[in-house]
């Protein structure tokens, strides 16, 4: 159902975001293998969907913590892009415990598979440039080379599409 699998043009070189972006594929595919296995069975979806989207709020949420630590406005495009989509994950979750329909959740899958790499490619690729040129180190949170204190608080994404 999808096709997605890590390649190394997925590669980012930070390895915790590297990491969280592999298990992310690896449970795109296990909720493709189970909705496909048992294509009407709410009971085995909805614990696998239910880690996913724990998952996708674990790893926005530290994405989000780096861009804080390193001088982006809160409200910044790659965050409203990640709060997007977990509300399109939720209404999913909500609708699917609602009318035990898996419909909108297969749906979802093949939409989450050419979501990611385009992501990562944009957005999740401006911020690890970001934390380079900063020389930040997500271990300690310190910065080799923070911006200047006057500097303004960064709001796009640092991607192409948001120039
Ligand atoms: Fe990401
Ligand atoms: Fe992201």
């Amino acid at each position: 159902m999808t096709s997605l699998s890590w390649t190394e043009e997925l590669t980012l070189h930070q390895p915790q975001i590297d990491q969280t972006h592999q298990e992310f594929i690896a449970l795109l595919d296990e909720l493709s293998q189970t909705l496909k296995n048992a294509p009407d069975d709410c009971n085995s979806a909805l614990p696998v969907y239910r880690r996913f989207l724990a998952h996708t709020e674990d790893h926005f949420a530290m994405e989000e913590g780096f861009m804080a630590a390193t001088g982006f406005a809160p409200d910044n495009c790659h965050s409203k892009q990640h709060a997007m989509v977990l509300d399109v994950m939720r209404q999913v979750m909500a609708h699917t415990l609602a009318e035990q329909d898996l419909e909108p959740m297969r749906n979802l899958l093949p939409e989450l598979a050419n979501w990611l790499p385009a992501h990562v490619d944009m957005m999740d690729a401006a911020l690890v440039f970001h934390m380079k040129q900063v020389g930040f180190d997500p271990a300690t949170g310190r910065m080799a080379q923070p911006p200047e204190p006057a500097a303004a608080a960064i709001s796009s994404c640092g991607s192409k599409s948001c120039a």
